[in-house]
């Protein structure tokens, strides 16, 4: 079959790259579960290779907006890495400096990209997760407001408003009446909220999941175990229909055969995310339904190389 593709886009910045993400079919991992779709949503197709980008985007342009922000001032937050990298490119592309708080321990690569862009690390204990850099990040807002906009993506409104902007409503125009369920991972939970938000508009129900960590301590970055975590402010576990646990070495070894079965090569949280996903399918399959289930892949599997995944022993 001959390749098509589609007509190039001109943008005249980098940020109008943001959005507009594609979502492809799952052929091989829903070979057990016929009459079931799962489509991927490839939110690593955004510049900064990550389901951040939108939120990181659309908090940056309100700050902007309202004053809050300007080119005297510094972006801070603390972030795990892939929000990090969206302020980082955000930031490099409008001329504002970026500080970013985050564990000691996140991935080598993490550090360095967000560091390509010029901004300035400040690293939390290794022992006390993304938890442990948000109080960090705190005291050092509390020590000197003047100089910093603290944009607080576990709290700020308009990181769900991105997804309810974005996400949700361009899995609406995709999908229409097609899509029976959603299913995203849960971290500051922005993903999910604002998703969900635009999708319980739909005149038709539309089941929405959200996948989080078994366990406390778990290997799924980027993802936040709820029960044990400081609870963000944007997270309202009432709009969800459903939340699945799925453990570390599950999401892992989903994440290998997304890589070996469909060529995509998704980070641990994607995995999750997708295997949350076929337990819904073969849950739909035991009771002879069709479906149409709809995940978001959160970022690419090369931000993880370094310390090597396949070692497993990488905890965060
Ligand atoms: C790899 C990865 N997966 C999932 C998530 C969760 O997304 P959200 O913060 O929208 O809940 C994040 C958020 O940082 C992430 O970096």
């Amino acid at each position: 079959m001959p390749l098509a593709f589609p007509r190039s886009r001109r943008l005249s910045s980098v940020l109008e790259a943001v959005g507009n993400t594609p979502a492809v079919r799952l052929g091989c991992i829903t070979k057990d579960v016929p009459g079931v779709e799962i489509y991927l949503k490839l939110e690593f197709a955004n510049p900064g290779g990550s389901v951040k980008d939108r939120p990181a985007l659309s908090m940056v342009q309100h700050a902007l907006e309202t004053g809050a922000l300007s080119e005297e001032k510094i972006l801070i937050d603390a972030t795990s890495g892939n929000t990090g990298v969206a302020y980082s490119l955000i930031g490099a592309a409008l001329g504002i400096r970026v500080e970013l708080v985050m564990p000691a321990n996140v991935t080598r690569a993490r550090k360095d990209i967000t560091q390509a862009f010029g901004t300035k690390l400040t690293y939390s204990s290794p022992m006390e997760g993304s938890d442990g850099a948000i109080v960090l990040c705190r005291s050092l807002v509390e020590k000197n407001p003047e100089k910093y906009f603290y944009s607080d993506q576990y709290s700020n409104p308009y990181n769900p408003l991105a997804h309810y902007r974005g996400t949700g409503q361009e899995i609406l125009d995709a999908f229409g009446d097609r899509i029976t369920h959603f299913v995203a991972g849960l971290g500051t939970s922005g993903t999910a909220m604002g998703t969900t938000r635009r999708l319980r508009e739909h005149e038709r129900p539309i089941h929405c999941v959200a996948v989080e960590p078994a366990e406390a301590l778990h290997g799924l970055e980027g993802l936040k175990h709820m029960a044990s975590s400081i609870k963000p402010a944007i997270y309202d576990p009432g709009v969800l229909d459903e939340i699945l646990p799925i453990g570390t070495e599950e999401g892992w070894d989903m994440t290998d055969r997304l890589g070996a079965e469909e060529g995509l090569h998704v980070g641990h949280s994607t995995g999750a995310n997708v295997c949350g996903a076929l337990k819904i399918a073969q849950r739909l399959r035991s009771a002879k339904q069709e479906g149409c289930i709809v995940v978001i892949a959160c970022d690419r599997g090369d931000r993880y190389f370094a310390p090597m995944k396949w070692e497993k022993k990488y905890t965060w």
